[in-house]
């Protein structure tokens, strides 16, 4: 099977893009799967998150060149983070990169990483975007190039509410890429103490038969290891949240072969 390309967006905040996408990202890498994580936000949390911090990133890998015009190869702007683990950074140095992204003509300027990533044979099982929060043209770009968004849910708050206004931005772009799927619901930050918690989630479950997954439970260990540097799985591989985390990765590896076992049915 090809590489998939996946999305963990939301335009919501702080609802555990980064987290999941640097966690999944191991995760299926420590699985023996070779995953390139790419961090879209302008934060670079997803390189904080992994106590790495790369020379080059994104911005390199789709323009050609570093801030002071010196021509970078796609290949030296790929980090290796972790075995069978690369990054391409995010960082400030986003903000260049969308305003390059808007001053490309209009009618090419939604396709451009789509077009960047194509691949020849790079060997990667999986393309793991961390989206930022909000919308731009760079999220536009994100969801051109994949055909997979696994969403992010915190269960609490109006959860719901902004899942809408997210499905409404996810349509759009749908228009121009048909293959693009809504495959995965993940809640996350699950407070078995409370009773939103558990309404939330069944809401959920109820609205995404096809799509839910197990949740992530709220896990204090989930908050500490980015702190390190490190995933949960080198920080604390006995806690919650490495077995959540665990238990997503395979969900991702079984529907894969589910999908070689029956082509088309997809
Ligand atoms: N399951 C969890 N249990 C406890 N804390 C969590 C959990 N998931 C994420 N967090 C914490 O919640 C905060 C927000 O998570 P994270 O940065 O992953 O969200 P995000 O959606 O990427 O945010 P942003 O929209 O700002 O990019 C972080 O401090 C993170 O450590
Ligand atoms: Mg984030």
């Amino acid at each position: 099977m090809g590489m998939r390309k996946i999305a963990v967006a939301m335009a919501k905040g702080g609802v555990g893009k980064t987290t999941t996408a640097v966690n999944l990202a191991h995760g299926l890498a420590l699985a023996g799967k070779r995953v390139l994580l790419v961090d879209c936000d302008t934060q670079a949390q997803t390189t904080t998150f992994l106590g790495v911090s790369p020379p080059h990133g994104l911005y390199e890998f789709i323009t050609g060149r570093d801030g002071n015009g010196k021509t970078v190869l796609k290949k030296e702007a790929i980090f290796p983070a972790r075995q069978n683990l690369w990054v391409l950074a995010g960082g400030i140095q986003l903000v260049e990169l969308k305003h390059w992204l808007g001053e490309q003509p209009r009618d090419q300027r939604h396709a451009v990483l789509r077009h960047s990533l194509t691949p020849k044979n790079n060997g990667l099982d999986y393309l793991i975007f961390d989206c930022a929060p909000g919308w731009d043209v760079l999220s536009v770009n994100i969801l051109m190039a994949v055909q997979e968004v696994l969403c992010p849910v915190a269960l609490q708050g109006p959860a719901v509410e902004g899942l809408k206004t997210f499905f409404g931005y996810l349509i759009s772009v749908q228009q121009l890429n048909q293959s693009l799927r809504l495959k995965y619901i993940l809640p996350t930050m699950f407070d078995r103490r409370t009773r939103q918690s558990r309404d939330i989630y069944n809401q959920l479950r109820r609205l995404f038969r096809k799509q839910i997954c197990s949740p992530i439970y709220h896990n204090v260990r989930l908050c500490e290891a980015p702190g390190n540097g490190k995933s949960i799985f080198e920080y604390d591989n006995n806690a919650t949240g490495a077995k959540d985390y665990r238990k997503l990765a395979e969900r991702l590896i079984d529907d894969a072969i589910r999908r070689q076992d029956h082509p088309g049915l997809f």
